[in-house]
């Protein structure tokens, strides 16, 4: 299998200098620490506390996605629709972008791997009423994927009243031969909801928080409908589960990675850019800022009080932002890591034609072709942030495949777990989230939260002196 790999050295972390980035020296000061970790974090998985890593190893719950992809598959589905928001969308945006062309959507049914797919995590009126429209004369053929563990986040559960609506509206009692829900196995809501209704179900894995789902029937469910190889991915994870069993930092990509970010966090890098050089992979970009803002983000430490931990996560894309960030990457603030992802092969290589060789100013490009080019400007743009002192690191993918995805997956779940133990915070919890939630409730309406809507009603006021 080919495997992706980390690249610090020349022109990046190590090449910028003590101060703004990080040398061998001072990665190997971290090697205690990272092999406590290393050996607590197997202590915890021995004692069923680290679902999230087993989960390349799940057959059940692999028969189990493979069971209903192969069940909705045969029914004849063309369109599907997750309901889902946060860890229950941004994986299924990440695997499809990555693994399916960007045309996708726009191929004809005999073109396409699986059914058209429509990821709403949002209650944006009017793109859902988009979706809507667009579905209606397809109803018959459409199965709607509401992805929930709880089965109460608003976002989710007024998108699923809708549908509900609609496939009820349009198809009476077989309505409920078009939904499949992904929800907690035994509690909540929807769970009740299923019971109640007869809905075919999926497990989201308990105890394993929704950032870490995307290798769960989360995930893998609407990317098997979609003609990915769900079990390529899986074999990807496990061999990076492998690979970050190691508690020598320089051989654990997931530790090195913490320990390149944990160094440079403590030296003012607070942002920490992704920068993929593939427009397939900057959804990758998106799972990665709700990964790393959720499980770093924290006020208070499991020591400590207000340490205010985490680094602020940004994505870019390059080579688009070579014309929109980089002038601030090099000459802006030097508080940023910026950590490219790099393909080594393309699928396409794609000649430029030497139509223009004519023209001495583009000479250059005639005959040679865009993996040479976006891969050149790569490097270009490495090079300039090495002049300004601005770290960087490179992700390097041989390829885009299913493994390489996978394992790209597992170890950014895995490094933000040695990252949160090195900032010494809970990495699973996130109870900033749960205020907006409850206020979103109260601003609704809902019974339990009338005593919150009174506190929130002074500050809603709008002073009509104040609109400019
Ligand atoms: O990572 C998380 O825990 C969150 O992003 C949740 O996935 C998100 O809030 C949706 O929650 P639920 O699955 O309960 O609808």
């Amino acid at each position: 299998m080919d495997r992706i790999s980390l690249y610090w050295k020349n022109a990046t972390v190590e090449a910028v200098g003590d101060k703004h980035g990080v040398s061998e020296k001072e990665l190997k000061a971290l090697a205690p620490q990272i092999k406590t970790l290393t050996k607590q974090m197997a202590d915890e998985r021995k004692a069923g506390k680290l679902r999230y890593r087993d989960l390349p190893h799940d057959e059940d719950m692999l028969d189990a996605v493979n069971r209903e992809v192969e069940h909705f598959r045969d029914q004849g589905c063309e369109v599907l629709i997750v309901l889902g928001i946060g860890g229950s969308a941004l994986g299924n945006i990440a695997l499809q972008s990555a693994l399916n062309p960007h045309t996708y959507n726009l191929l004809n049914d005999r073109q396409r791997a699986g059914p058209q797919l429509f990821v709403l995590d949002n209650v944006d009126p009017d793109q859902i009423k988009a979706v809507v429209e667009l579905v209606t004369p397809k109803i018959k053929k459409t199965v709607v994927n509401v992805i929930s563990k709880s089965g109460e986040t608003a976002e989710t559960a007024s998108q699923f009243i809708l549908f509900r609506d609609l496939l009820r509206s349009k198809l009476g009692k077989k309505y409920k031969d078009h939904i499949l829900a992904t929800t907690d196995p035994e509690g909540g809501t929807l769970r009740k909801i299923c019971a109640e209704e007869g809905f075919r179900t999926l497990e989201v894995p308990p105890g394993v928080g929704g950032r870490f789902t995307v290798l769960s029937a989360v995930g893998l469910f609407s990317a098997g409908m979609c003609g990915i190889d769900v079990e390529a991915l899986l074999e990807g994870a496990a061999d990076m589960d492998k690979r970050t069993k190691e508690g020598d930092v320089m051989a654990n990509p997931a530790a090195l990675l913490a320990a390149i970010h944990y160094a440079l966090d403590q030296k003012g890098k607070t942002i920490s850019v992704m920068m993929p050089y593939s427009t397939s992979l900057y959804y990758l970009a998106d799972w990665f800022r709700q990964l790393w803002a959720e499980s770093l983000g924290k006020q208070n430490g499991l020591t400590k009080k207000n340490v205010f931990a985490g680094q602020t996560p940004v994505k870019a894309l390059g080579t688009t932002d070579q014309h929109s960030q980089v002038q601030l990457y090099r000459e802006g603030p030097n508080d940023k890591l910026i950590t490219f992802l790099e393909v080594e092969r393309f699928a396409q290589k794609l000649a430029i034609p030497d139509s223009m060789k004519h023209v001495p100013t583009l000479q250059y490009l005639a005959g040679s072709n865009f993996q040479t080019l976006i891969n050149s400007e790569k490097l270009a743009t490495e090079y300039a942030l090495k002049e300004s002192q601005r770290p960087t690191l490179t992700v390097k993918f041989p390829q885009i495949s299913p493994q390489a995805i996978g394992q790209f997956l597992y170890m950014y779940e895995v490094a933000v777990s040695y990252m949160g133990g090195l900032l010494d915070i809970n990495t699973y919890d996130q109870p900033a989230v749960e205020l907006g939630k409850e206020a979103t409730y109260a601003l609704m309406g809902r019974g339990e939260y009338a005593e919150l809507g009174k506190k929130i009603q002074p500050t809603v006021k709008r002073d009509p002196k104040y609109l400019v």
